[in-house]
């Protein structure tokens, strides 16, 4: 699996993310950034178009480096400066109330303890600081619910450890996020276990 989930994988998620359906949920997510953000699970960049002016900065954390390698188009097509400055959500090496913002869009899944994830975006995020997330997790309908959880188990290994079942919702509120804008809804254009998707924004108090 290494020359997969190193090599192959970061070029099949550029190739899936940078789908345009996915740009009206990137630009809705990315809307309220402002001021100096960091981005978990960066990946190729694919939100970069969406930054808007009020972003001074974006520290970026992300391990894999095939996809910053896939970022550099979008990087130079950026006036936002842009800097790598992580490779793991679980511990950043960041001063505490260092950010006016986050973003996180489709990485929850894939971080092994996103718990860890948040409680580091607390921390860094100054009091009053805003996450922005779009990620997919446990559907709110039982039915898909059940099969998410037969399918999470094929879902880590051909996904790079992504997980189809996680609370996005509770996850946040647990590491005492406070939840301001919430729209869970299915993804058109992708199956149902693995589009149930939560896009909103919460406070870090
Ligand atoms: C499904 S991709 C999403 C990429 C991007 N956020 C997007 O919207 O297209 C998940 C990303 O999380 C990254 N990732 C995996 N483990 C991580 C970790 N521990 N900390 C930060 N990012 C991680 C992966 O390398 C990958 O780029």
């Amino acid at each position: 699996m290494g020359v997969y989930n190193d090599r192959v994988l970061p070029r099949i998620l550029n190739d899936a993310g940078g789908s345009k359906r996915l740009e009206p949920l990137r630009r809705r997510v990315c809307a309220g950034l402002a001021g100096d953000v960091v981005e978990i699970g960066f990946g190729s960049g694919l939100n970069v178009p969406f930054y808007p002016a009020a972003v001074a900065s974006v520290a970026a954390v992300e391990p894999s480096d095939v996809s910053w390698k896939l970022a550099d188009v979008r990087r130079r097509g950026t006036n936002v400066f842009v800097e790598r400055s992580g490779l793991d959500g679980q511990s950043l090496p960041f001063a505490d109330d260092r950010f006016d913002a986050a973003l996180s869009t489709w990485t929850l899944c894939t971080i092994p303890d996103p718990a860890a994830a948040l409680h580091e975006l607390r921390r860094v995020l100054k009091s009053g600081g805003t996450l922005y997330f779009l990620e997919h997790g446990l559907a709110p309908d039982e039915r898909v619910g059940r099969w998410q959880r037969r399918l999470d188990p094929v879902q880590k290994r051909i996904a790079g450890g992504c997980h189809l079942t996680r609370p996005v919702a509770d996850l946040l509120r647990t590491a005492g996020f406070e939840i301001k804008e919430l729209d869970v809804f299915y993804e058109q254009g992708t199956p149902k276990v693995a589009g149930a998707d939560s896009l909103g924004s919460a406070l870090s108090p």
